[in-house]
């Protein structure tokens, strides 16, 4: 806002004085607000989609959102050409918190150059079937590496003065009914699996947005699910921040005064139970007081002062947009969630000297991933995206002829995979089965009769079935949705400019009846109602539980260099409630190129009085080191890492005992293991 105008307001309003402490401009402003201009704000500006309402006798502006998380979508910033980012899966295989502050920053400076204030995301559903439609768009099927992924997002979307909305809060996890299906899940496992990465970001990254979900938890919707909303998220883990429905959610509700009283502050996109006449009727017969509307408006007024809404301009972060800046962050992201999956006998890399022609084949090749709406409401519409083939091309710079034909080729490249059509991972529609779609695996098939120096190259947001062809292949790269560099990225991971180091967030299955949530109908996908019968054991947690070997395990990816893993120690061997324990180990390059390895530390309980898990995830550390070089890493380990969620206390508890630390490159591959004792 410029200064004349601002200084106009400030003399008029003074919850525009930004000299005055924050909490007490809201006070300021909410005693200023007329019952009427309270109800209005409560629901979004019809029609706009993206907007609250403005009140002009008070100048307040409409506070904007859109849609993320991989970037500003078009759909939701006047069809605005923006960055696409990787998506959230290569993300969280990078297993890099930097990168994900930056990448927050980056998007959150989009927001603002579009001139929205809040960013529909990150998603942070747990990923339970590998068939959700917008895997692609989540982090993880493990709580803590999707936490751990998530704080520093939004802390970097927040040092923009931009909200992040984390969504959708809760239990998420499929598309099949999602409007309205009634997940059926234990209160332990909800705590100890669904709600754990939504409290673990409210606690340390203090998010200004919370997206309530469209599907019903144990009998109740999101958005008017007190439990879930007012008792735990706001009463129980300290939420600040306001929350908001997911789009046309009130549409399958009625009681607008249960959705107050529950905590939501914001309907959108526009008015259904948030109607004047119902509020007003109600509030006449006492069914919800002027302090119960002040609980959930104060809360979306102070969002709108930490935007910046009331502030001059100079106190805003400047946004800026498809900046070369945020091109080669989206290409860095890119090559450093690339997982190898397989590379026998080392055919990759590619030698660029010597190799004279490739074959390049398979859909994927020339296939653009962002447009408009593609792929559902994290589609982002970039200025440019250089595909896979336009990748090779440019590496190659005329020296490797790309054909068509495997039978002359040195090497075949095959770009496979899913491309965000319905059913292929799309929101509103999960996946029908896990494998590649028929024609790719022919196409696999005809491809090693004519020549066996395949690489198949992945482009998809969840993981898939390979039985029928993985042996056929020697070498096997997942690329996911890498967004607008892409194919630059693909090329610099086949040619061994970059030396992949991304590792999986999800486990792959060999086949989609070894997956938890596939036992029968009523696990998935249920009709009115799905339950939760796996219990806690979500991803590798079943894996390792039932002893099923995985097609590729959580945690795994090669590279094209070896580490050696030494010298692991314990400064302790006890561990109380007040004091922590430190591991340490030494990690070496043992190769010839320089590299980065994912270092993952699990932790089991060995005698519990309630079931666990056989290992979770308690920490990890990326570590990159020249040929020849070691590193020291040490973790800590507190009373945290050993609780579980006691549903006769409904908190987290911990119980004496021993302990096993494991120290791996994936969670199949435990290099150390060492016993603790937890004591009083
Ligand atoms: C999606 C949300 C999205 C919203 C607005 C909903 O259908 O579930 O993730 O942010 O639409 O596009």
């Amino acid at each position: 806002m410029k200064k004349n105008r601002f200084n106009r307001l400030k003399k008029k309003f003074r919850y525009y004085d930004d000299s005055i402490d924050l909490e007490e401009r809201v006070d300021i402003l909410l005693s200023e607000l007329r019952l009427k201009e309270k109800f209005r704000l409560l629901s979004g500006l019809n029609f706009s989609w993206w907007t609250t309402k403005p009140i002009r006798r008070l100048k307040i502006k409409r506070l904007g959102m859109t849609d993320g998380p991989i970037g500003v979508a078009s759909h939701s910033s006047h069809f605005k050409k923006n960055t696409e980012f990787p998506c959230s899966k290569c993300l969280s295989s990078t297993w890099n918190r930097t990168l994900a502050y930056e990448y927050g920053l980056a998007i959150a400076k989009e927001v603002r150059d579009v001139g929205r204030h809040v960013l529909l995301g990150p998603g942070i559903n747990i990923d339970r079937t590998p068939l959700n439609g917008r895997t692609f768009e989540y982090l993880s099927e493990d709580p803590y590496l999707t936490q751990e992924m998530a704080i520093p997002y939004v802390q970097g979307v927040q040092s923009q003065r931009i909200g992040a909305c984390i969504k959708h809060y809760a239990a998420n996890n499929q598309e099949t009914n999602r409007f309205y299906v009634n997940v059926n899940v234990d209160e332990r496992t909800l705590n100890e699996i669904y709600l754990k990465a939504y409290k673990g970001v409210v606690e340390k990254a203090d998010p200004w947005v919370f997206m309530s979900c469209y599907n019903k938890i144990n009998g109740t919707h999101g958005c008017e699910n007190k439990e879930l909303l007012r008792d735990t998220l706001m009463d129980k883990w300290g939420f600040n921040g306001f929350v908001v429905t997911d789009w046309f959610a009130t549409r399958r509700i009625s009681e607008p005064v249960k959705s107050l009283l529950a905590g939501l502050s914001l309907e959108m996109p526009l008015t259904l139970i948030y109607k004047l006449r119902f509020l007003k009727k109600a509030f006449k017969e006492g069914k919800f007081s002027e302090d119960d509307l002040n609980y959930v408006i104060r809360r979306l007024l102070r969002v709108m002062f930490l935007v910046g809404l009331f502030d001059s301009s100079d106190k805003v972060p400047k946004g800026e947009r498809n900046t070369p800046e945020h091109q080669m962050l989206a290409k860095k992201i890119a090559e450093e969630s690339i997982v190898l999956l397989k590379n026998d006998n080392n055919l990759l890399p590619l030698d660029i000297n010597k190799v004279r022609k490739i074959a390049v084949l398979g859909p994927n090749a020339k296939k653009k991933m962002g447009k408009v709406l593609y792929g559902g409401a994290a589609a982002v519409h970039p200025p440019y995206e250089i595909t896979p083939l336009q990748g090779l091309e440019e590496k190659s710079e005329g020296r490797i002829e790309l054909i068509n034909d495997p039978s002359s080729a040195d090497v075949c490249i095959m770009f496979l995979g899913l491309n965000h059509s319905i059913g292929n991972d799309c929101e509103n529609y999960d996946r029908k089965n896990l494998e590649l779609p028929k024609k790719q695996i022919q196409l696999i098939k005809e491809t090693v009769k004519k020549n066996p120096n395949v690489i198949v190259v992945l482009k998809n947001g969840s993981s898939i079935a390979m039985d029928e062809w993985i042996d056929l292949v020697p070498a096997l790269v997942e690329a996911w949705y890498p967004g607008l560099e892409g194919g630059r990225a693909i090329a610099n991971v086949l040619f061994g400019n970059v030396n992949p180091s991304g590792k999986l967030p999800i486990t792959f299955p060999k086949k989609l009846s070894d997956s938890p949530a596939h036992k029968s109908h009523r696990t998935y996908p249920g009709d009115e109602n799905v339950y939760y019968e796996e219990g806690l054991f979500v991803g590798y947690r079943h894996f390792d539980n039932e002893k099923i070997e995985p097609l590729f395990p959580f945690g795994f990816g090669l590279s094209y260099t070896s580490f050696e893993y030494s010298n692991c120690k314990l400064n302790g061997k006890m561990l109380t409630p007040e004091e922590e324990l430190t591991i340490s180990l030494e990690i070496k390059n043992t190769g010839e190129r320089e590299g980065s390895e994912i270092v993952q530390m699990y932790l089991s309980d060995d005698e519990c009085s309630v079931e666990r898990p056989p290992k979770e995830l308690r920490n990890f550390a990326k570590v990159n080191l020249q040929p020849g070089e070691k590193k020291v890493l040490s973790f800590k380990l507190t009373i945290n890492d050993l609780t579980f969620y006691d549903i006769n206390t409904h908190n987290w508890k911990y119980e004496p005992g021993i302990f096993t630390i494991l120290i791996g490159s994936s969670s199949r591959n435990i290099h150390f293991e060492q016993k603790i004792e937890l004591r009083e």
